[in-house]
């Protein structure tokens, strides 16, 4: 097999962003979910990666940056949070007193499981001038450890605004953390973490996606490799994917991140179409079945358990105040930084 037929995956324009559910469930859910909003005086937030149907019922759909900052914000009582634990847990460091609900409670990230606190103050106390920065998909303990937060969308000037005179710690994605040197030229010591997801990515299948469609621009999440997001024509948050697709003139796109977000490319981009970069399979071999990233935490939370979790207010998260004090000053930070024009 050659390298162009090799990399031909079936269908691929057409895969991800696909309604999991039949239309009339659908129908029927989102109804009774736009019922359960008003009742209690909800806000729904959805993550980029969410199945289209939750992105469908959902009040603002977003990155981590646009998510937290529409937490800070709003005045619903209830926030159903539409993403990971970590992002709905950053939700509850912000609103104390709302309640804040997840449609599945194990919707985890690998990122937030490579970094225990224990061993984040451990590697803390090895030098007194370190200055942690660390990524939001994390932890609430991990927050309350650290200076200050970034997401991909705003790593860049994070780092640029944090303190001349000392040595940056960068937790807990050594991807991310990686390109952020490279953009700022500031040495970091980086956490060993990733995102299980983003790093199945390779640059030999990326090429031969090139070689195929030649006009495409490359869009690549910087939790990726640096072999991959070196052939990024931008690299960058899931929320400024969507601006550069919106205003780049050109027509095809191969996007180098969790295939959910097509959904939301697909529907702000009419005319243009949308590539997902394949992944290597369990095997870790080629195959020619459809091989779209899917983020298996992200993936958890289905329009059913969403209605779920708003008609029992459950489950629900809640923080040790401590935790919960500590870490809102660092989310604070991060936000007042963003907010610098
Ligand atoms: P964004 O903030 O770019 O949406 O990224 C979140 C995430 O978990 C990426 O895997
Ligand atoms: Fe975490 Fe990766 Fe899933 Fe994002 S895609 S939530 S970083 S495991």
């Amino acid at each position: 097999m050659n390298e162009v037929q090799d990399s031909k995956p079936s269908g691929l324009d057409r895969c991800a962003g696909g309604q999991s559910l039949a239309p009339a469930q659908a129908h029927s859910l989102a109804l009774e979910i736009r019922a359960l909003k008003q009742r209690l005086n909800a806000v729904i937030l959805a993550h980029n990666y969410q199945v289209p149907e939750i992105q469908d019922v959902a009040d603002y759909v977003g990155d981590s940056l646009g998510l937290s900052q529409q937490a800070a914000a709003t005045p619903a009582d209830v926030i159903v949070f539409c993403g990971v634990h970590f992002m709905a847990e950053t939700a509850k460091i912000l609103n104390p007193n709302k309640i804040v609900v997840l449609p599945d409670k194990d919707a985890g990230c690998s990122l937030e499981e490579s970094c225990p606190p224990d061993q984040l103050a451990a590697l803390q106390r090895t030098n007194p001038n370190f200055y942690t920065v660390t990524y939001i998909n994390c932890s609430a303990a991990v927050k309350a450890l650290s200076d200050v937060i970034c997401t991909s969308g705003n790593a860049v000037k994070i780092v640029e605004a944090s303190p001349k005179e000392k040595d940056l710690l960068f937790v807990p994605d050594e991807n991310l953390g990686a390109w952020v040197m490279e953009q700022t030229n500031r040495p970091m010591t980086l956490w060993k973490g990733n995102c299980y997801a983003h790093v199945e990515f390779r640059r030999d299948s990326l090429l031969r996606m090139r070689q195929r469609y030649p006009d495409a621009k490359v869009v690549v999440h910087p939790e990726s490799l640096r072999e991959v997001r070196d052939l990024g024509d931008a690299v960058c948050s899931t929320e400024k994917m969507i601006s550069y697709c919106k205003t780049s003139p050109a027509r095809q796109f191969i996007i180098v991140t969790e295939s959910g977000i097509v959904h939301r490319l697909r529907k702000e981009c009419p005319g243009k179409e949308f590539l997902c970069a394949p992944v290597f399979d369990a095997m870790r071999l080629p195959t020619d079945n459809c091989r779209c990233c899917e983020c298996k935490y992200m993936k958890m939370n289905t329009l059913e358990k969403v209605r779920d979790c708003m008609k029992h207010l459950a489950p629900r998260i809640e923080l040790p105040d401590d935790i919960r004090q500590r870490a809102r000053l660092p989310i604070e930070r991060m936000l007042e930084i963003s907010a610098r024009p």
